[in-house]
């Protein structure tokens, strides 16, 4: 039998990973800190207290985390949480106000070789007349293939058999669907060999089968010791096998841990919820 004077010396509950019950509602304004990575793990990311306004407009406020070599984390937030805007920070596109974004120990603008960039499907011109094969290569070059030499053929096959894609490289841009298109700017942002890969709600406007595929794809890409990555996803379910850590952005972290630490806190859906983001713990909808 359990006796008061038991029951006393017991252990708390672990927060977030019991039943939701048992998990003590939190003031909203205290943000969720789960399990975080080990501190002494190297970094190829740290973004510290970034600050950013648009006019009278305070977008990022003090956003601080970091992610270390290797690791996959999930960016997700409601609209207009900021979450772009910290990308464009990442990527040295915008100078934050105040704080600091360190790339593998440098510069956002030094460090932007080390990073592989997976813009959303709608940023491409999807009129532009150009194949795979020369996408990847001009983006290695910076700038546009006349001839392609047999290296870079080789390195831009290697990637695109690694997507899946191969069958594509001398296809026409704007003749791929969706998932298709997601491919090869996956094989074109690791051609580069990036450290850090920044995918941009990779699986947005997919179908469900080529939402499959490229999820497959993330997950083979976070088994990988030497890359990391960034993921911006309305559908955290979605990537359960690929996201060790999950950040939960609204204007500041409001949540940052394991994802099945964030999936189960009774207090992050409630966030969530109130924060008009039905899609966010939901199976589906980017
Ligand atoms: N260049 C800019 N000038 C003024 N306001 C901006 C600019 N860029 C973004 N904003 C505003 O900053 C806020 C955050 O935008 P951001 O695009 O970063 O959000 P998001 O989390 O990416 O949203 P979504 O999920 O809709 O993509 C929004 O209110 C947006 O209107
Ligand atoms: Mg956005």
């Amino acid at each position: 039998m359990t006796t008061s004077a038991d029951a006393k010396s017991m252990p708390p509950p672990s927060r977030g990973l019991g039943p939701a019950s048992r998990v003590p509602r939190r003031p909203a304004d205290v943000p969720f800190m789960g399990t975080l990575p080990p501190d002494d793990a190297p970094r190829v990311l740290e973004v510290a207290n970034v600050t950013k306004k648009f006019g009278d407009k305070l977008v990022l406020d003090d956003v601080t985390f970091h992610v270390p070599v290797g690791e996959f984390l999930c960016l997700c937030g409601p609209n207009g949480a900021g979450k772009s805007t910290l990308l464009k920070a990442i990527l040295g596109l915008v100078t934050p106000d105040k704080g600091s974004v360190r790339i593998a120990g440098l510069s956002a603008r030094e460090g932007r070789s080390k990073i592989g960039y997976v813009p959303q499907r709608k940023a491409f011109d999807r009129d532009f007349p150009a194949s795979p094969l020369e996408v990847i290569v001009a983006n290695l070059r910076g700038r546009w293939p006349l001839r392609i030499t047999n290296a870079e053929r080789e390195l831009a096959m290697a990637m695109l058999e690694k997507t899946g894609a191969t069958s594509l490289a001398n296809a026409q841009m704007r003749d791929l669907s969706g998932g298709e298109t997601q491919r090869v700017f996956l094989a074109r942002a690791l051609a580069t060999k990036p450290e850090l890969l920044i995918l941009d709600e990779p699986t947005a406007g997919v179908d469900v089968g080529g939402r499959a595929a490229i999820v497959d794809l993330m997950a083979e890409i976070s088994g990988s010791a030497s890359i990391a990555a960034i993921l911006v996803t309305h559908n955290l379910q979605a990537v359960a096998r690929c996201a060790e850590r999950v950040v939960y952005l609204e204007r500041t972290v409001r949540a940052w841990g394991l994802w099945s630490e964030l999936s189960a806190d009774q207090d992050l859906s409630a966030i969530q919820i109130a924060s008009g983001d039905h899609h966010a713990l939901a199976m589906d909808g980017d």
